[in-house]
């Protein structure tokens, strides 16, 4: 008989611990989808069968109306913002109630990760982080960069000659995954990438390493990052390992020292890093290892996923794709048949399919912050319920960008690619648009990235047309277990030579 009773304790007690938050919602009248037990509101991406980023736009599509939804990430209350007003209040005017991101990295643990302007709390050490970062994105500094870009590019153009005389299929990402790391390697490390050289390039081997490619234990460390961010010290998780993070504080030290014993100065990343050292803010090699390795991330992996996807939509969309080819062989004629960088940058058709690409598939899906001192809000957009809100410290917050930016309400028809809404951005919905996010967090590198981005994409259309192979399957499946939009299997795409 005791051990009835023991069960049915243990249950009860099991319930409750998996459940015990699920009237916080309900008790400061915020609407919101019931939670199951555990898992919330996000139960199928625990399980694998659909990424947040799908159950965030469905619950975001079902409260249409509300200027924000209640849900829960696993047990974790999360404030789901719909209302722009709200959004700007968040991520820019009030942004001091909200200046950390939803994440959460123990320095002790995992010191290089946890040292990158993404996860640093909004103090003195991210502002420092960031700045020291930003200077080395200016406009001036992506200039200088430009001609790695074209080198780069040209040698894309030879890489998909040789493999097309094979066969035209391609993979998007991979192909563009390539290009941006050969970019990286150069601008962050002053190494050659020989990312075109081989089928499977060693520093790529490494850079795919550093991201957890294929990985079982890096996909558990990554989902538990984004599904319970809470438990990361709990489970003491590590993202950047240490023969890691020693091997990108070795490309930086072995260029520093070659540098130095030739006299050699060239004012990019690898030469701003040393003069931090020897500035007046302590900078140490594992500061340097971090700032490194932000580059590596996102210059790479981020850049080349906006990339694949925007080469994936130009396939999709053989007119778009045309009239886009014309104005990049206008251009490349009026420049003596060649790109410069203030030729790329006037582009304005690139630009608006840029845009529009990154419209339909957003990258990050989602902004994260956390309240980090008590704020009120009350809609004033009468296209809101007008139902007010006071946010306590510690609670999450999830901006739904990717549900935004295929709102109907903001983008009409918004599955179709129309680069024309971008002509004019007056017209475009303030914050409703948000592929680098906005506010003292907007990204660094978004200079970077889009000019990487649309240097390879002239070239590449310049000498190849591009068509979408008969074996891609739509829809799209996306891949539940990884941070950023990834398309399981992969986006298979045919070239095909411009004689
Ligand atoms: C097309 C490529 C890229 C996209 C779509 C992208 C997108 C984003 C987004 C959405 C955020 C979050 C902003 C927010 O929370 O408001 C972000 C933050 C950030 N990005 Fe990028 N990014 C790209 C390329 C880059 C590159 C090339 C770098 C640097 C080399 C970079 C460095 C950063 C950093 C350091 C942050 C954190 C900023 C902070 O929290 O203070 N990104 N990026």
């Amino acid at each position: 008989m005791w051990w009835i009773i023991l069960i049915t304790l243990s249950l009860v007690l099991i319930h409750y611990l998996m459940t015990k938050n699920f009237d916080y919602w309900r008790n400061r009248s915020v609407p919101g989808p019931h939670p199951w037990p555990l898992v919330g509101n996000i139960g199928p991406s625990f399980i694998g069968r659909r990424s947040t980023g799908e159950i965030i736009k469905e619950i975001y599509r079902k409260y249409e109306g509300f200027p924000f939804v209640g849900i829960f990430r696993a047990t974790t209350p999360v404030l789901l913002v719909r209302d722009p007003d709200f959004v700007k209040k968040i991520i820019v005017r009030d942004f001091k109630h909200f200046q950390d991101n939803d994440v959460e990295v123990d320095k002790d643990v995992d010191p290089v990760y946890a040292g990158t302007p993404f996860i640093l709390k909004g103090g003195s050490e991210w502002k420092t982080a960031r700045s020291q970062l930003s200077a080395c994105f200016t406009p001036g500094k992506v200039q200088s960069m430009f001609p790695i870009m074209q080198k780069s590019s040209e040698r894309m153009v030879r890489y998909i000659g040789n493999e097309i005389s094979i066969s035209p299929q391609m993979e998007s990402w991979d192909l563009c995954g390539r290009y941006t790391l050969n970019n990286v390697a150069t601008c962050a490390f002053d190494i050659e990438g020989k990312c075109f050289d081989e089928p499977h390039p060693s520093f790529k081997q490494f850079a795919d390493e550093f991201l957890g490619y294929d990985h079982f234990w890096s996909t558990i460390k990554n989902s538990i990052l984004l599904l319970i961010p809470s438990s990361t010290n709990f489970f003491k998780i590590k993202i950047i390992q240490d023969q890691i993070a020693q091997k990108i504080l070795d490309y930086i030290t072995t260029a520093w020292k070659h540098r130095k014993e030739n006299g050699v100065v060239m004012n990019d990343f690898i030469d701003y890093l040393y003069t931090l050292k020897s500035g007046p803010i302590p900078f140490t090699d594992l500061d340097a290892t971090s700032r490194a390795s932000v580059f590596l991330e996102d210059g790479y992996d981020t850049s080349s996923r906006t990339m694949s996807f925007f080469l994936f939509e130009l396939a999709n969309n053989t007119i778009v794709q045309e009239t886009l080819r014309q104005e990049i062989m206008e251009s490349y004629r009026e420049n003596n048949n060649s790109f410069t960088y203030e030729s790329i940058l006037k582009m304005s058709y690139l630009e608006a399919c840029l845009n529009e690409s990154m419209r339909k598939n957003s990258i990050n899906g989602q902004l994260r912050r956390v309240c980090t001192e008590k704020y009120t809000y009350t809609p004033t957009n009468p296209e809101f319920a007008k139902i007010s809100i006071t946010v306590e410290p510690g609670t999450s917050i999830i901006v739904p960008v990717g549900a935004m930016q295929s709102d109907p309400n903001y983008f009409e028809s918004p599955d179709e690619f129309k680069p024309e809404r971008f002509f004019d951005m007056d017209k475009i919905p303030k914050y409703s648009f948000m592929p680098f996010g906005e506010g003292p967090r907007l990204c660094i590198g978004k200079s970077f990235g889009k000019m990487q981005i649309k240097v390879g994409i002239v070239h590449l259309l310049k000498n190849y047309r591009v068509t979408v192979n008969q074996k891609m399957q739509f829809p799209l499946k996306y891949n539940p277990w990884y941070g950023l939009l990834d398309v399981i299997g992969g986006m298979q795409i045919d070239l095909h030579k411009i004689e």
